[in-house]
């Protein structure tokens, strides 16, 4: 079932989703070359619960840390441990803050001092790809109208979109509905309403579309073919001419 926001609990979110934002700006200022991606981890639980938050992926089915950190061919949850961030590699960071039972959601990918032309358009276009698919959003719209506008602005640049993972509605749990995919057919899918709360989070990859569960491990998905993937997300708020980014500045 798709839930519509009170007021009251769109400021619940609002509220989350700032802490949100501020929490991936610590990060960003400690993600360098030798830095333990545990550490990122830790920087963020203490942030979170500091403000009254609560970081909702720890503990989420078993998931045991508060954020994801995935590196280079890692397209999502990378589980955070005794790993060093190395020059040229490219961080997503993957986290959840929540605050009075509300919950938001929000990715971005780094890249750690210098890459290729052909890395760093995946990661600017993957960003761009997410702002492509919110700028459909509006009360009336279907949800195939941001998904098809997240996998054309992907294909126009090369870009494969990976399948398997799609964005959600969120809000009292992490993911809720609708699935919210980053490909589809203009027209198709649920009617966005005002007050739904989704979280959209395009997953690009420089190769195959193709992905897996790394062996070893129940969590982290990589790539197939192992070339570089990239991830952006924010949480919105659907509005009657447009949408709001909750996990924004
Ligand atoms: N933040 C992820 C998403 O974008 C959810 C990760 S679930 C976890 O949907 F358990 F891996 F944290
Ligand atoms: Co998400």
């Amino acid at each position: 079932m798709v839930s519509i926001k009170s007021e009251r609990e769109i400021e619940l979110m609002k509220y989350a989703g700032h802490i949100n934002y501020l929490v991936h700006e610590e990060i960003k200022k400690n993600i360098k070359p030798g830095v333990k991606t545990e550490y990122l981890d830790k920087i963020a639980y203490d942030f979170i619960t500091k403000h009254d938050c609560v970081p909702s992926q720890l503990g989420y089915e078993g998931y045991p840390k508060s954020i994801c950190v995935s590196i280079n061919d890692e397209v999502v949850h990378g589980i955070p441990g005794k790993r060093k961030i190395k020059e040229g590699d490219v961080v997503s960071i993957d986290l959840c803050v929540g605050y009075k039972g509300y919950h938001t959601d929000s990715a971005r990918t780094y890249i750690v001092g210098f890459q290729t032309r052909e890395i760093q358009d995946l990661v600017k276009n993957t960003e761009k790809s997410l702002y492509e698919g919110l700028s459909k959003i509006k009360a009336g719209v279907k949800i195939g109208d941001v998904s098809n506008a997240i996998c054309e602005y992907a294909h126009e640049h090369g870009l494969s979109v990976v399948e398997e993972l799609v964005g959600h509605g969120v809000g009292t749990d992490i993911h809720e509905d609708p699935d919210v995919p980053n490909f589809g057919e203009k027209g198709s899918g649920i009617t966005l309403k005002k007050g739904m709360t989704i979280a959209v989070e395009p997953m690009l990859n420089l190769g195959s579309k193709e992905v897996c569960m790394l062996d070893g491990d129940d969590w982290t998905i990589v790539t197939e073919d192992s070339l570089c993937s990239a991830h952006f997300e924010h949480t919105v708020l659907v509005t009657e001419d447009g949408y709001e980014i909750l996990t924004g500045e």
